[in-house]
């Protein structure tokens, strides 16, 4: 009997101590789950400390508590898992915290059973009843506990955690301004007003939620007592800007008067930036106020207020993507992509007048050429399959597999100059393709417009930025996957939103690297600081065995030399990926049904040829490639998704259509 009381108790102990350990990272983005999994901890952990003490005396309310404390709370977690989750839009992911939690708390709960089961040894007839007692005192307490959850989770709309795991898009509220602000002063003072010169119209809102629906509210006033932080946040008090005086820069610094009841005015910096800081972006005192934070949000194009990090170029970006990244020494201009996309093109830019970009990237494919690898104007083979120039201005790095490649500037000279293998081959034959250009009266006007300040524009540094502007505004946001995220919801059929839900959940693993407004995690964005440079072996290949991948391609370990980078991948974004087959860096698996069986399979077994090996053995793939088995409707609804990312209107539009054909020469 006391070694149950004592397994019980060593199971109780680490579920507790799992709890306590989880907790504060909940408590963080799940407030209401963190305490649950904070008070979870603090009664396991005590419970069985007190039955390590009297545990050999058996106290019965010890017992029946202990029940709770374990079979209670996998009843409770199994109605959080498959009813509804407390506080939660959606189950927490079960991950190996979970599973050994639960495990403990199973074998405690078990062990209490058989220790009840001896207590009542000796009166045979009663065993029975007494065990049935024990199993459905710890149901019901868990029913109990779950059921009470959900009743009080509408009370607190503010603490229900919502799972917006991956398709989280950079959403723009109304342009506003927020900081945070602490008085020193003596007595309370009252914020009547804010004005700048800058700024036509400023007034205090505050955002209240009252049944779930986000309302404004204008603000009288806004009393600062001594000592107390007054905090104008996203989602609460924040200044609503209307009506611009002139242009805002990102970066910039507007000067904005506060008003005072007392008769006092203080001037407070604001910075303008696109998003929230995550750290500290100004810290300043004024007349007995600390102020930090001081920010304005810079929306593109919503009530007046237009960022110009870009010089003045309106970009026309899809709903709701944020601004691209565009590097200091080449600012957006119309004129430099109108440009770009003559150049883009036209043959005359290759060596030998034969080859365009549009060759290997053709708009109808999403700018792919639908081959396995591409053929140069010479006849070479690249060693990887054209891909997609969807989005490429928000890419964190360029080409499949290079980590060091970080503008697009950079990324297009190869193509043009590159000779292993011959692209565009323009080496050796400078000065013949500038001359070719220089003879067309149309560059003569377009290279003028676009550099403007030059005596002589026809350099290959200007055919490099002019092209890199034209890529960047190629931009697709537009599908029916796009189209049901902005309300309409007959645009995903059935089968498409089933596999919506299956590339989101956590049992099959895409998001961790498919993820965001373009599907990759490997994304940067106007205002993105962190610098991450994602790379992924997904068992495509394993070379007899030793991980190696198909020569030529192995991955940044071309770049690196490190043993553990081999095979890793870029992942790339898979808007528009119906268009682009066939798939991956070396176009060798040709429809998304094998791409998704390939998932499946957890990585690619090749039993012949000089590629043979066993791919799902990679020792460098990573652990997000398990596999995992799905049923021929779950593989249908998976690329009825996937299909379901093609943008039509990009694949025709004529922004981005072959210039020489529209205007008819
Ligand atoms: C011979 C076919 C071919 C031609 C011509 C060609 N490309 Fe490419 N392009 C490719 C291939 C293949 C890759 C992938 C390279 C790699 O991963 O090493 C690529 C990659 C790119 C990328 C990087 C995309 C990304 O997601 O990282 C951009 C941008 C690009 N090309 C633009 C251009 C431009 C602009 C031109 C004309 C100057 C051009 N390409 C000409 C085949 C071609
Ligand atoms: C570990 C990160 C990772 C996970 C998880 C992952 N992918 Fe990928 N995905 C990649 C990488 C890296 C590539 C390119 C690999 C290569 O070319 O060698 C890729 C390529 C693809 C392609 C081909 C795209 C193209 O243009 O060639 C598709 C389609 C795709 N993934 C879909 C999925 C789906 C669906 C899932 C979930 C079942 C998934 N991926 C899970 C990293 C991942």
């Amino acid at each position: 009997m006391t070694i149950f009381f004592l397994l019980s108790s060593l199971g109780l102990f680490l579920a507790g101590l799992i709890h306590l350990f989880i907790s504060p990272d909940h408590f963080s983005h799940a407030p209401a789950h963190g305490a649950f999994f904070a008070l979870s901890g603090v009664l396991q952990v005590g419970w069985s400390l007190l039955a390590l003490r009297s545990g050999l005396r058996q106290r019965r309310w010890l017992r029946w508590s202990g029940l709770i404390l374990s079979g209670g709370m996998v009843a409770l977690w199994l109605l959080t898992q498959w009813v509804q989750t407390p506080f939660a839009d959606a189950p927490e992911p079960v991950d190996w915290a979970t599973l050994i939690c639960k495990a403990a708390e199973g074998l405690a709960f078990v062990s209490l059973i058989a220790a009840v089961s001896r207590n009542t040894e000796a009166r045979r007839g009663s065993q029975a009843a007494a065990l049935l007692r024990a199993t459905s005192t710890a149901g019901l307490g868990g029913l109990l506990v779950w059921g009470s959850g959900l009743l009080v989770t509408p009370l607190f709309p503010n603490l229900i955690h919502t799972h917006n795991h991956s398709l989280n898009f950079a959403v723009f509220p109304s342009s506003a301004a927020y900081f945070s602000m602490v008085y020193s002063g003596k007595e309370a003072d009252q914020l009547t007003s804010v004005s700048s010169a800058r700024i036509q119209s400023m007034t205090l809102h505050e955002t209240t939620l009252t049944d779930g629906v986000a309302r404004m509210v204008p603000l009288e006033t806004v009393t600062f007592t001594p000592h107390t932080v007054v905090s104008f946040a996203p989602g609460g008090k924040h200044i609503m800007l209307d009506g611009l005086a002139g242009d805002l820069y990102n970066g910039e610094i507007i000067p904005v008067q506060f008003h005072f009841a007392s008769g006092r005015t203080i001037t407070v910096h604001f910075t303008v930036l696109q998003d929230a800081p995550t750290g500290r972006v100004n810290f300043a005192s004024s007349d007995g106020f600390q102020i930090t934070n001081a920010w304005m949000r810079a929306t593109v194009n919503a009530n007046g207020l237009i960022s110009l990090a870009d010089g003045g170029y309106e970009w026309q970006l899809p709903p709701g993507f944020p601004l691209p990244r565009v590097p200091d020494n080449n600012p957006m201009t119309a004129e430099k992509a109108e440009l770009g996309r003559y150049l883009f093109y036209d043959q005359r830019l290759s060596g030998n007048g034969t080859l365009a970009c549009a060759g290997c990237h053709i708009q109808a494919l999403a700018f792919t050429d639908g081959k396995a690898v591409s053929s140069g104007s010479t006849g070479d083979s690249t060693p990887r399959n054209s891909p997609s120039l969807t989005n490429v201005a928000y890419n964190a790095t360029y080409t499949w597999s290079n980590p060091n490649l970080l503008v697009l500037e950079r990324q297009i000279v190869i193509p043009m100059f590159g000779e292993h293998p011959v692209e565009m081959g323009i080496t050796g034959n400078e000065n013949t393709v500038i001359t070719r250009l220089q003879q067309d009266e149309r560059y003569q006007r377009l290279f003028a417009a676009a550099f403007p300040q030059q005596v002589q524009p026809f350099t290959f540094n200007n055919i490099t930025l002019a092209l890199s502007s034209f890529v960047r505004t190629l931009l697709s946001g537009n599908s029916a996957y796009d189209q049901y995220m902005r309300g309409n919801t007959a645009a995903l059929s059935e089968s498409a939103r089933r596999g919506m839900d299956m590339f989101l959940s956590e049992n099959f693993e895409c998001h961790h690297c498919h993820t965001g407004f373009n599907f990759s995690l490997s994304t940067v964005i106007a205002s993105t600081t962190l610098d991450e440079r994602p790379f992924f072996n997904t068992g495509l290949y394993n070379v007899g065995g030793t991980g190696a991948y198909a020569a030529p391609n192995s991955g940044i370990y071309e770049i690196t030399n490190r043993p553990e980078d081999m095979g890793r991948f870029r992942p790339p974004s898979l808007r528009n990926v119906a268009l682009t087959a066939p798939y991956m860096h070396d176009g060798s698996i040709t429809t998304l049904e094998a791409v998704i069986q390939f998932y499946a399979d957890g990585g690619r077994n090749i039993t012949e040829g000089e590629f043979a090996g066993d791919g799902r053995k990679n020792p460098f793939k990573s652990g997000f490639v398990p596999g995992f088995t799905l049923s021929d409707q779950q593989k249908a609804d998976f690329v009825a998704f996937l299909e379901s990312l093609t943008d039509e209107q990009f694949t025709r539009d004529p922004r981005f259509s072959d210039p020489f054909i529209v205007s008819g020469s």
